[in-house]
């Protein structure tokens, strides 16, 4: 393995599982100093032993990104207890629900964009002055093939996903003249164990059939694509939103 990221101080939401904990673990694997938050405490000090265990320089942070005034303080407390600037954001944690139209409930939908959408741009905002005093870094966010190839019952994810792509690109128009990369993973299905809890087996099989690449993804295909991402290889990739599904959004001829 490269050391891409090798010394840099990396922050990734929604770290304690799934795609955020591969995506962790590869920027371990690279060199870097991983900063883990998530809002589930239970989740998160398991996952953080685990990358410590494999001998990386993890530490837990258990916020909600969904707040604003945490989120500042977050990125001060982990600018001290690194004592370097944060260099990489990722923006992996979802609070996704669905339904469809007529069961949307308010409660629902202000969760999945305080922790989707307003949780990105509190993230950025705390991660940007830290990323220009060390004269760059590259924030990475997750958004899906539902912003533009929406499934079913998908109405206030694909909303949510959409806004991702929007607030990402915007975003790297604002911070290139600080040397701020932002660009947008859309993974389609990965078989994380939340995902796949979605489906009984036959549904499974229906949709990795749709699938050119015969399969779901794997949360470490992300993970890879995220660190590319990051890390100087990517440096003239600016604002972008890279599919990484399978071939499954091809429209069939
Ligand atoms: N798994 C897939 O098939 C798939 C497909 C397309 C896009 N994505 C996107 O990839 C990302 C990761 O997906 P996943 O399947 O690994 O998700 P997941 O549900 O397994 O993990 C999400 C993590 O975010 C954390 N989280 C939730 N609310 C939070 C908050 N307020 N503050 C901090 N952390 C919070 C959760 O505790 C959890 O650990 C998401 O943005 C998702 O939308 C996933």
């Amino acid at each position: 393995m490269n050391s891409r990221l090798r010394d840099r101080v990396c922050v990734v939401t929604g770290a304690a599982r799934g795609i955020g904990l591969a995506i962790a673990e590869r920027f371990g694997q690279e060199g870097g100093r991983i900063a883990c938050v998530d809002v589930s405490a239970r989740r998160l000090e398991p996952a953080v032993e685990g990358l410590k265990s494999k001998g990386f320089d993890a530490k837990p942070y258990e916020v909600d990104v969904g707040k604003r005034d945490d989120v500042h303080a977050l990125f001060a407390r982990i600018e001290s207890e690194f004592a370097a600037p944060v260099a990489v954001l990722v923006n992996n944690a979802v609070f996704a629900r669905f339904e469809p139209l007529a069961q949307i409930e308010v409660e629902t939908v202000d969760r999945m964009f305080a922790v989707g959408v307003h949780g990105l741009i509190w993230t950025t905002q705390a991660a940007a002055p830290q990323m220009e005093r060390r004269g760059g870094g590259s924030i990475v966010n997750l958004s899906s093939v539902s912003a533009f190839n929406p499934a079913k019952d998908s109405i206030a994810y694909s909303a949510l996903k959409a806004g991702v792509v929007g607030l990402s690109r915007a975003s790297a128009i604002e911070l290139s003249a600080k040397k701020i990369r932002v660009n947008v993973i859309a993974p389609g299905m990965i078989g994380t164990p939340a995902s796949i809890a979605q489906f009984d087996e036959a549904t499974i099989a229906t949709r990795q059939a749709e699938m050119p690449a015969g399969r779901f993804g794997e949360p470490e295909e992300i993970a890879a694509l995220a660190a590319f991402l990051a890390s100087d290889d990517a440096s003239y990739i600016q604002g972008a939103v890279i599919t990484a599904d399978g071939g499954w959004t091809i429209p069939a001829r």
